[in-house]
């Protein structure tokens, strides 16, 4: 019976029928949406019904060859190092800082990607993720300069950013700030159905012949004229009432910000605390509620307001969770939010114990013990070894042969081919602990695929 409940989309359920033009090779009204998207973010841009995911993958394989060196942030979303692995591309990393206090990654500096580049001449493009999960932006201009002067290009994931640029007190989009490739998950921050995005490119260092390609490869030959029309609407509204959308977020958010300035334990990230050094800039629809010496934990925090206020967080950090306010929500949201800290902090007593415990990364462990990062050439050539599954607990130093990480965010904790480190085991143990779900591991998260020991001999 549940298939009633489609009814109403069967009948505007179209793919690529006469009259309704072709995603990979738009002519008519897909070529108009294109082209009023394109002038709304200042670039060229392309329709995905694959979500960033597709975008990310397209830009990746159109910018670095098969085989060639990119360098790309620690940080970046899974589906980044899935382009690397379905590349066979070599990698180079930046680590972000990390903010101790508040669990969080800071961002990318321009000195560390130029201090790359110098090293590896090989490095044939670069690779940041603007805003962060958590709303930490970057300097992309000066990242992008930086890649430019070297002639390769830069691709953002602004997955979560495609609002910027929208109005003058967002940060300013990575369009606009001269990134070459730009993946926008509109359906995360705008009004737009799950799964549609768009890429945007400018200049001339991406060959749009490759882009067109990879598009084609990584995209359904089936677009769901649902999600199109989704998009064309999406357009319309920023087109139409983006301004007002705009004005009316940041009068509530105002309103919401001084109401959260006195909370005693929790505290509302804004990106301008006077310890939140290598913050660029932040993205003000992300509220990252920071629980240290709260006595709570982030996964206790996401719960009660998921169960005690019907408040649903977009995610939960070791030490915060993760609220999305975007231009489509309403007062009432904000209202909401800001009832229910104030309500949980009047109940909080000072927890000095609460101890604060960012993500860290085998890599980065590796790099600051001294140790080589990769025993394996390329994250392909290890993910095709020889495996076994050993338990958590007698898996240091072995090396790792999937990548394990919590979903969200999805960047992964270890990359095929990079060793366990004691941290990394340290901070699995605790994520298992909390009852948070890790991708990657097996029988309960009890075990983890290693790389056969005769492997790397
Ligand atoms: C930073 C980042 N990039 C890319 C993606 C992939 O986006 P999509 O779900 O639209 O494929 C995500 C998804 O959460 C993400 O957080």
């Amino acid at each position: 019976m549940n298939g009633f409940l489609m009814e109403p989309y069967y009948g505007i359920d179209i793919t690529e029928i006469d009259g309704f033009d072709n995603l990979h090779c738009p002519e008519g009204i897909l070529k108009e949406i294109m082209d009023r998207a394109g002038r709304l973010f200042g670039a060229e841009t392309y329709l995905l019904v694959n979500g960033s995911t597709g975008g990310i993958l397209s830009a990746v394989s159109a910018a670095v060859r098969r085989g060639e060196t990119i360098l790309m942030a620690r940080n970046c979303h899974q589906s980044v190092f899935h382009a690397v692995y379905l590349n066979e591309c070599k990698t180079e990393y930046i680590y972000p800082p990390i903010l101790e206090k508040y669990g969080l990654c800071g961002g990318i500096s321009p000195e560390s990607v130029r201090a790359k580049l110098a090293d590896h001449p090989e490095i044939r493009a670069v690779c940041v993720t603007s805003p962060t999960y958590d709303g930490v932006v970057s300097d992309v201009k000066a990242i992008a300069e930086e890649a430019h002067r070297h002639g390769i290009p830069l691709i953002v994931d602004e997955a979560h950013g495609a609002h910027f640029g929208l109005d003058k007190r967002f940060p300013k989009s990575a369009v606009e700030m001269g990134a070459d490739l730009v993946i926008h998950s509109i359906h995360k921050t705008l009004p737009a159905l799950t799964q549609t995005a768009l890429l945007h490119v400018q200049g001339e260092r991406i060959s749009r012949e490759r882009l067109r390609r990879f598009l084609s490869v990584y995209q359904t030959s089936s677009p769901s004229y649902i999600l199109l029309a989704g998009i064309e609407q999406c357009v319309s509204i920023l087109e139409q009432q983006g301004r007002a959308l705009c004005h009316q977020f940041f009068e509530w958010n105002r309103v919401f910000e001084e109401r959260i300035e006195h909370l005693r334990y929790l505290h509302v990230f804004s990106g301008r605390e006077a310890d939140a050094t290598g913050i660029f800039a932040f993205d003000p629809c992300k509220k990252i509620i920071c629980t240290v010496g709260s006595g709570l934990t982030g996964r206790t925090l996401y719960d009660r307001l998921l169960h005690d206020y019907g408040l649903q967080m977009e995610m939960a950090g070791q030490t915060y969770a993760t609220a999305i306010m975007t231009v489509m929500d309403r007062e009432e949201g904000f209202v909401r939010l800001a009832d229910a800290l104030d309500r949980m902090d009047t109940n909080l007593t000072a927890d000095a114990a609460g101890e604060t415990a960012c993500d860290v990364w085998a890599s980065a462990d590796s790099v600051s013990a001294g140790l080589p990062v990769f025993v394996a050439d390329t994250i392909a050539s290890a993910m095709e070894r020889e495996q076994e599954t050993v338990l958590l607990e007698a898996c240091s130093g072995r090396i790792a042969a999937k990548f394990i990480h919590i979903y969200p965010p999805g960047i992964p904790l270890i990359v095929p081919g990079e060793y366990f480190t004691d941290g990394l085991i340290r901070l699995l143990r605790s994520y298992r602990a909390q009852g948070f779900t890790i991708e990657g591991m097996r029988e309960h998260n009890q075990k983890v695929c290693v790389i056969g020991r005769e492997q790397y001999a």
